[in-house]
């Protein structure tokens, strides 16, 4: 399960990986996430879809978010979720069973929708932009295809936020300065949002954040903190960017985990969010 360019879990090829059921029950995880509940209501109100209205999806993953945000279109709106995962849009698919609303779940890339220009009233993108190679060609594609006047909401991870105390202030460091390093993927885009809706020509109108923390953890109950990678993962990465000798790898869990027991067990990270607007003429 740990690629190179990973901490733990990989969402770029979602359908390749041998522990696909892993990365799915992790993205029901996230969704309980405290922060997560925090930032989707706020994009809600943010957004303030209306009856009728239709909204894309980018990276739509399980669809939880779309589906919600689908009770405010009425029967006459309609949701859209692309993801490049056929195995999250089945599961997506059937939690649209009750939707109130037309749903499309459909196989796509990011970076080149198949969908018609000025064609959405809303687009939004939830923790996809730290998958991609390119996000601001993903941006400039939800720019594409949402109207003039319509909205875009922007919410995803920074991984330089990480931070771990299990009482043991060297593996801290160690493990907060390696999240830090982005490895062939914008780990760290949270924080670049508001430059990046800017960038694609957007007029950013609300941002905002929230933390989620770890406080206590049961390593002999469940293999991961909620949605979080495991221990073992997190070891794995680091030894592959050779900040952990392979020798210590055991070592390095072992004092998280037992921390853990202990009680002794923090772990925060924070999500940022922002909605802009498009512009009259954005294309
Ligand atoms: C971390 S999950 C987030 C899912 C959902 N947005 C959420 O917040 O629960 C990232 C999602 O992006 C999808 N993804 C990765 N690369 C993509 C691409 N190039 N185009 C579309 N979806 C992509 C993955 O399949 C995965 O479902």
């Amino acid at each position: 399960m740990v690629t190179e360019d990973t901490h733990g879990l990989g969402y770029q090829r979602v359908d390749d990986d041998p522990n696909v059921e892993v990365l799915v029950a992790t993205m029901e995880g996230t969704a309980q996430w405290e922060a997560t509940r925090r930032l989707r209501s706020w994009e809600r109100g943010q957004l303030g879809l209306t009856s009728g209205q239709r909204l894309l999806d980018v990276g739509c993953g399980l669809g939880e978010a779309a589906l919600v945000l689908a009770e405010d279109l009425g029967d006459r709106g309609a949701v859209v979720g692309i993801d490049a995962s056929e195995q999250m849009l089945g599961v997506a698919r059937i939690n649209a069973r009750s939707a109130p609303c037309p749903v499309r779940f459909t196989v796509g890339d990011a970076c080149a929708l198949d969908e018609p220009d000025d064609s959405f009233d809303a687009a939004r993108s939830e923790r996809t932009l730290q998958w991609l190679a390119d996000p601001a060609a993903a941006v400039a594609e939800m720019v594409r295809v949402v109207r003039p006047g319509g909205r875009i909401s922007l919410i995803d991870t920074d991984w330089s936020t990480f931070t771990i105390d299990v009482g043991d202030d060297v593996l801290a460091a160690l493990v907060h300065d390696a999240m830090r390093t982005e490895r062939h993927r914008p780990s760290n885009i949270g924080r670049r949002l508001h430059d990046l809706v800017r960038a694609a020509g957007c007029i950013p109108l609300a941002r905002t954040e929230a933390t989620q923390t770890w406080t206590s953890w049961d390593p002999d109950q469940s293999s991961a903190p909620l949605g979080c990678f495991s221990m073992e993962s997190l070891a794995d990465d680091l030894v592959a960017s050779d900040r952990l000798a392979s020798a210590d790898r055991e070592g390095f869990v072992s004092t998280i985990h037992d921390a853990a027991r202990r009680g002794r067990f923090s772990m925060r990270l924070t999500m940022f969010a922002v909605v802009s607007g498009v512009n009259a003429d954005p294309h």
